[in-house]
C-alpha cells in the first residue's frame, strides 16, 4: 500500500467518525456548523489522524481505539489553520483550493469556528475515556505547543533567528500536534514504554520534516496542487528553513529528519512500513 492509499483509507474512517460526531450536535447554530464542516471536510490530507490510527494499528493490530484522538487532533489542526489564515496572522485568502473561512464567512465567524473546534476537540477526546490523551492533546495545542509556536512564528517574522530557534519554533507550531497524534495512537493501543519512546522520536522527526517541507513548498510548490498561496511566507518575511539556510540545505535537513524518523522505528520491523512510507511522503509530497 502506498502512503497515499494509506492516507485515503484512514481518511474514510476519520471522516465518518467526524460526521457522526457533528450530526449529534445538530442543534448548534446552522451557520456555525456549516462553517465547521467547510473546514473539516475541505479536502485536507488528514495526515495527523492517519498517524494516530497507524500508530495504534502498529501496536495492537486495530486502529479503532485511536479514532477519538485522531478526530480530536484533526479538529485542533483545522482550528489552527482557520486562525492562522486570519488577517491578524498570515492573512491568506486560499486554503485547500477554496476561500479561507474568514473570506467565506467573515472574520467573526472564523474566530468562533476556531473556538468551537478547539472545544469540540476535547468533547471528542473525552470519548476515549483516557485522561492521558486529554493531557497529551491539551499540552500539544497550548502555550508550550501549537499556540506558543504560533506566537514564536509571529515574533520571528522580519527578525533574524538561529537555526536552533527555528527548529524550536517548528517543533512547537507544527511538531507538537504531529508528535501527539502518534503518541495518542500508541497510548490508546497500550504501547509499552519502549514502543512509546520509539514512536515519540518518530513523531518528533516527522513533525520537523513536515514543517520544513511546508516551508519549501511555499517557495517552489504549485498553488493549484497545494490549494494555498505560494510566496506567502516571503511576503510576510517569515522565518522559514529556506529563508534561514537556503533551499538546498532545507531539503537536506528535511531528508535527514525523515531518515531519523524511519530509523526510530527499527524495533518494529516490517510492521512499521506504513509509518515509514508516511514519513517519506512528508518530504516527497507536492500538496
Ligand atoms: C498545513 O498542514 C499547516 C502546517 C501545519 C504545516 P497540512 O499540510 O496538514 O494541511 P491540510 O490539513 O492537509 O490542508
Ligand atoms: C502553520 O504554519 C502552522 C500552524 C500551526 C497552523 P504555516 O502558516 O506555514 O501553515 P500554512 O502554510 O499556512 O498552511
Ligand atoms: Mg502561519
Ligand atoms: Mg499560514
Ligand atoms: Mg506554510
Amino acid at each position: 500500500m502506498t502512503a497515499e492509499e494509506f492516507l485515503a483509507a484512514k481518511s474514510v474512517k476519520t471522516r465518518r467518525a467526524l460526521n457522526a460526531f457533528l450530526n449529534a450536535r445538530g442543534d448548534s447554530p446552522p451557520t456555525l456548523l456549516e462553517a465547521i464542516r467547510y473546514t473539516l471536510f475541505a479536502g485536507g490530507k488528514q495526515f495527523r489522524p492517519a498517524l494516530a490510527l497507524g500508530a495504534a494499528e502498529l501496536i495492537s493490530g486495530d486502529d479503532a481505539c485511536a479514532l477519538p484522538a485522531a478526530c480530536a487532533i484533526e479538529m485542533l489542526h483545522c482550528y489552527s489553520l482557520v486562525h492562522d489564515d486570519l488577517p491578524a496572522m498570515d492573512d491568506d485568502d486560499l486554503r485547500r483550493g477554496k476561500p479561507t473561512v474568514h473570506k467565506a464567512y467573515g472574520e467573526a465567524l472564523a474566530i468562533l469556528v476556531g473556538d468551537a473546534l478547539a472545544t469540540l476537540a476535547f468533547e471528542m477526546a473525552a470519548e476515549a475515556n483516557d485522561v492521558r490523551v486529554v493531557r497529551e492533546i491539551a499540552e500539544a495545542a497550548g502555550p508550550r505547543g501549537m499556540a506558543g509556536g504560533q506566537v514564536l512564528d509571529l515574533q520571528a517574522a522580519s527578525n533574524t533567528v538561529s537555526l536552533e530557534q527555528l527548529r524550536e519554533l517548528h517543533a512547537r507550531k507544527t511538531g507538537a500536534l504531529i508528535r501527539a497524534s502518534v503518541r495518542c495512537g500508541a497510548l490508546l493501543a497500550d504501547a509499552n514504554t519502549k514502543q512509546l519512546d520509539a514512536l515519540t522520536a518518530y513523531g518528533e522527526h516527522t513533525g520537523l520534516a513536515f514543517q520544513i517541507a511546508d516551508d519549501i513548498l511555499d517557495v517552489v510548490g504549485s498553488k493549484d496542487r497545494l490549494g494555498k498561496p505560494i510566496g506567502s511566507d516571503a511576503a510576510k518575511a517569515k522565518s522559514t528553513y529556506p529563508a534561514v539556510v537556503g533551499l538546498e540545505r532545507a531539503r537536506e535537513l528535511a531528508n535527514e529528519a525523515t531518515d531519523a524518523a524511519i530509523e526510530a522505528l527499527v524495533l518494529f520491523g516490517d510492521a512499521a512500513d506504513p509509518l515509514r512510507k508516511l514519513a517519506r511522503f512528508v518530504v516527497e509530497r507536492d500538496s
